[in-house]
């Protein structure tokens, strides 16, 4: 978007997850699943699972630090907080933020919802602020930990992950076009009611519902005078498992009438991390699908964040972006999609987080199925006060509850 001729978008991206992971490996064989299932059929290898002392806070302020350290804090006048794991009804997450990385009292902190989408509601707001007041930057942070019962088809597809995004006039790696496709429809496919800590799912209708507000966002996009799909290079999906991002390109595919390829990475623990050898280098249009997953099928699905953890992936693998056009799907269950556009800025790639971002992945400590499974089930009420182990090797701790309010450190 353009701001008299300043471009605006994303000036700085990063990346953080969770202590532990849970191997899916492991995963099928404890519950006697083949392991193809969940690398073939949901494109998933790993989730990765919080430690005692971790939350969205914690992921969400292990994120921002490293930008804040590089930028300063000068001009951010506002911090936005985009979760569906929210850990208040009223208080919004982003002040524990605020506090631990000392931000400056001159700033708005505010919590934005809408389950998997309300990062990208924080990602327009953010461009619209900016565009009245060139000046200012904005800090905005997806955060989020997938929970799913038990025993339940969701529960391989859990996950946790936080990303933080300084928005900005003139910005380093993506300038954010102005025409976005937008749809909403008041559907149950996914929720998580108010005394619940795990999501409730519908899981067919929830696939369903993500396709149908891809057909809407991507019509109202051609409506709205926006790019045809052969002046898109790149495609980015929500990725609640990565499977799931191939069957929205083999949609999108269908209502462009474009070729486009359909492969995701070949399953197994092996393959996690950067081998994408198996994709055709002739054929169908490389639009960025098995570059954009590599990260997401070892995080797991991190809602909010997932599309962003996509952007990551291929922002730190494809090395032809400079000047090319990104088409950015978000999808939000409830259910609001939008399609919208965004341009890479040259020289991009020399702030490639590749590095750190492999070794955050790497260094997660494993669980075995029954630990992960004792962690799953220990949920704390806010009417006992208590002090929570140290466990993460993160920047940033969750220390307990006392006085029915959350606490938080440095570690
Ligand atoms: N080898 C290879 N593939 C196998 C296999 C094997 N041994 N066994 C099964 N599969 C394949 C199946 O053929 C199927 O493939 P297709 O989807 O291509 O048909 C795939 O594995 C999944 O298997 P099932 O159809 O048996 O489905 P499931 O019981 O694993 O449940 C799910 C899948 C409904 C998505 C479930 O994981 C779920 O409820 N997830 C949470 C909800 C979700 O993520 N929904 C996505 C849209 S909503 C959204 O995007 C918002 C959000 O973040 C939640």
């Amino acid at each position: 978007m353009t701001s008299g001729t300043a471009p605006i978008g994303i000036d700085d991206i990063e990346l953080a997850t969770s202590h532990h992971v849970v191997k899916l490996d492991d995963f099928a064989e404890a519950n006697g699943t083949d392991p193809a299932k969940f690398h073939l059929g949901l494109g998933q290898d790993e989730f990765s699972f919080p430690a005692p002392d971790e939350d969205v806070v914690t992921m969400a302020a292990a994120a921002a630090a490293p930008i804040i350290a590089r930028s300063g804090t000068e001009g951010i006048r506002t911090l936005l907080f985009a979760t569906e794991s929210g850990i208040d009804q009223s208080k919004a997450a982003g002040m524990a933020v605020h506090s631990l990385l000392e931000l400056p009292s001159q700033m708005r902190v505010v919590e934005v919802k809408e389950a998997c989408y309300s990062a990208t509601a924080a990602l327009q707001a953010a461009v619209g602020i900016i565009t009245r007041s060139p000046g200012q930057r904005v800090l905005v942070i997806a955060s989020d930990v997938a929970r799913y019962e038990l025993d339940t088809p969701g529960e391989p597809t859990q996950g946790a992950g936080a990303v933080a995004m300084l928005v900005s006039a003139n910005p380093k790696l993506l300038e954010i076009e102005p025409v976005s496709g937008l749809n909403s429809a008041d559907v149950d496919d996914f929720w998580r009611p108010n005394d619940s800590t795990t999501a409730i799912v519908d899981g067919a209708l929830s696939v369903t519902a993500y396709l149908d507000a891809l057909t809407g966002a991507w019509t109202d996009l051609a409506a709205q005078g926006g790019p045809e799909m052969a002046e898109i290079d790149r495609v980015l999906y929500h990725q609640p498992f990565t499977k799931m991002a191939k069957k929205a390109q083999v949609h999108l595919a269908g209502l462009t009438g474009e070729d486009l390829d359909t492969e995701i990475v070949a399953g197994g623990s092996g393959a996690a991390g950067t081998d994408v050898s198996n994709v055709a280098a002739a054929g169908p249009r490389d639009t960025g699908l098995a570059t954009s997953t590599l990260y997401n099928r070892r995080l797991g699905n991190s809602y909010t964040a997932s599309l962003y953890a996509g952007l990551c992936s291929l922002l730190d693998h494809d090395e032809d972006l400079a000047g090319k056009r990104i088409g950015l799907f978000s999808y939000g269950s409830g259910s609001v999609g939008e399609f919208f556009t965004a341009r890479v800025v040259p020289g991009y790639e020399q702030h490639s987080r590749r590095q750190a971002v492999t070794e955050a992945l790497d260094a997660r400590v494993p669980l075995s199925i029954d630990e992960y499974r004792a962690l799953h089930a220990a949920e704390l009420s806010s009417a006992e006060d208590v002090s929570t182990p140290k466990v993460t090797a993160g920047p940033f701790r969750f220390a307990g509850i006392k006085g029915r309010a959350r606490l938080y450190e440095r570690a």
